[in-house]
């Protein structure tokens, strides 16, 4: 490991208002949707537990106050649970449970764009570098993303950004990097456009959701410069900072369900149920119907 500050802490926005998920979203944040038996936001911070992250801070909003009782015990529950003797589910649950004090609440009371929910973390992150993970965004590999990303970090510090491959005529949809020399791991980041203008991408390495920032970035969004769409926006920030500091891209390779959208949130339903031995074999036959109907 070089010089590098360690890497204790992730930040959740979740203060998003989710209209993509109309009318569940009016009143269950996105980020509760299940897919299988979990919320989606379940599984994003496990893949920062499994990346060593101890600190989780969660940007909320009104309407998320589920997401605090989530990470916390319930009470009149496992009560009944222990009455019951149902023991499988209280030690499902105690697993869950976030080590006291290991979690932060801050609220961004309006929301205005992710650059500015990243910027309400400031006091809690510190002058520290910190983990940023989307959480809608699920992702599967052999090696979880963030465990990933943390490996790069730890050789190269700076700031690290997480990319994946999209099909070349598709780059005008996402924020796309410029590919540099090659690290042990991934590689340096030339520049970064936010959606550009068909034909003129740099690459087809879209960003997928996934960062390790150092703490120079809140200085930058403090300056709450509107952009696309009027929000303050994370990607303008990053750009400034990049003027200073390195930038890597970190390749990751695996699965990643956008479920902050409808065809991603039901995709990741299938596959994640699939795995699982006791839901395939009832769901195996009845999907096979399904899909040969649409012939
Ligand atoms: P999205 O734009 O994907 O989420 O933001 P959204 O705005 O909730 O969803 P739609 O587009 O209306 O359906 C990416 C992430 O950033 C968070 C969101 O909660 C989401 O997880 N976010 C976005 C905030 O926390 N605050 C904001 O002001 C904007």
């Amino acid at each position: 490991m070089g010089q590098q500050k360690k890497l204790r802490k992730a930040v959740f926005p979740v203060a998003g208002l989710g209209t993509r998920f109309l009318p569940a979203t009016k009143a269950v944040p996105k980020e509760m949707l299940t897919v299988v038996d979990k919320p989606v936001i379940q599984y994003v911070v496990d893949e920062a537990a499994e990346a060593g992250i101890e600190h989780f801070v969660f940007i909320t909003g009104r309407g998320k106050g589920v997401i605090e009782d989530y990470f916390d015990i319930q009470f009149e529950l496992e009560q009944t649970l222990k009455a019951r003797n149902k023991n499988a589910e209280l030690t499902l649950l105690s697993g869950l449970l976030p080590v006291a004090g290991s979690a932060s609440f801050t609220r961004q009371q309006e929301p205005l764009g992710l650059g500015h929910a990243v910027w309400c973390s400031r006091d809690i992150v510190g002058q520290e570098p910190f983990a940023l993970l989307l959480p809608d965004m699920i992702m599967r590999g052999d090696k979880g993303c963030m465990k990933g990303m943390v490996e790069l970090y730890n050789k190269t510090g700076g700031n690290i950004v997480a990319v994946e491959e999209c099909a070349p005529d598709q780059a005008h949809k996402y924020g796309i990097v410029g590919v540099g020399e090659a690290l042990e791991g991934g590689f340096k980041i030339t520049e970064m456009v936010e959606k550009p203008a068909k034909g003129t991408a740099p690459s087809n390495f879209f960003i997928n959701g996934r960062y390790i920032l150092q703490p120079e970035i809140f200085k930058i969004l403090e300056t709450q410069e509107r952009g696309a769409g009027n929000e303050i926006q994370l990607t303008d920030g990053m750009l400034k900072l990049a003027k200073h500091q390195d930038f890597a891209g970190y390749h990751f390779k695996g699965d990643t369900y956008d479920c902050g959208a409808k065809d991603g949130f039901i995709l990741a339903n299938v596959a994640f149920a699939i795995e699982r031995e006791d839901i395939r074999s009832q769901i195996e036959e009845p999907l096979k119907a399904i899909l040969a109907a649409l012939k």
